[in-house]
């Protein structure tokens, strides 16, 4: 298995998500994350994007499986239904296992963020540093000193939110 990349936004505390949710609505991030995630191969390579259940779960339906890519789920729970299109697996190891005949990504939550970071195949971290504290509930690990940052884009706002699209690579 080659590396793979993470994929995430987050705030100032490292919050990535609150309720359930996202605490932002940034239309131009999402339209960031489906082009990072979805990618332009001419050859038509398919991405696979990895996620915990709960992230699956916060898909509305007519969203889901995430187009053009093969999407990835992890659940303890060996009877749970994603599909035809899409693919239940038991752990991240096994995740990032799956044949993939493009890249592969970790789009979350903070379970599967806490264990990708950890992940000696985690080879480069695309974060939206999202300006402020929004109070989330579930937060993502800071990356540790193995990583570093490798390029900046200027900031951008959205309804009075300002992020910074970042992308870091190992040392
Ligand atoms: N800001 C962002 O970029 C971003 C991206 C994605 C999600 N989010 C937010 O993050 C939150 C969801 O994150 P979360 O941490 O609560 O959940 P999560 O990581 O999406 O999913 C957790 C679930 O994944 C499964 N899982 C995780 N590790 C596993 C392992 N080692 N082996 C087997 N199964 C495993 C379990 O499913 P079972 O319970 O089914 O066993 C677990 O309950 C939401 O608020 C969402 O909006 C934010």
């Amino acid at each position: 298995m080659s590396g793979f990349a993470v994929v995430v936004a987050a705030d100032a505390a490292w919050g990535i998500g609150k309720d359930g949710d996202l605490a932002w609505n940034l239309p131009g991030d999402m339209a960031w994350f489906r082009k990072v995630t979805t990618g332009a191969d001419p050859q038509g390579a398919r991405n696979n994007v990895v996620m915990g259940r709960k992230t699956w779960d916060t898909i509305p339906d007519r969203f889901r499986p995430l187009a053009r890519r093969h999407n990835v789920i992890v659940s303890r729970n060996r009877a749970l239904d994603v599909g035809d299109e899409s693919t239940l697996v038991h752990s991240l190891q096994e995740a990032l296992e799956v044949p993939c005949s493009g890249e592969r990504f970790v789009i979350g939550g903070g379970m599967l963020y806490a264990e990708a970071l950890e992940h000696p195949d985690c080879e480069v971290l695309y974060i939206t540093h999202v300006d402020g504290d929004f109070d989330c509930d579930t937060r993502m690990p800071a990356p540790g000193p193995g990583f570093v940052v490798a390029h900046e884009e200027e900031p951008v706002s959205e309804s009075g939110i300002t992020y910074r699209i970042t992308t870091w690579r190992r040392r």
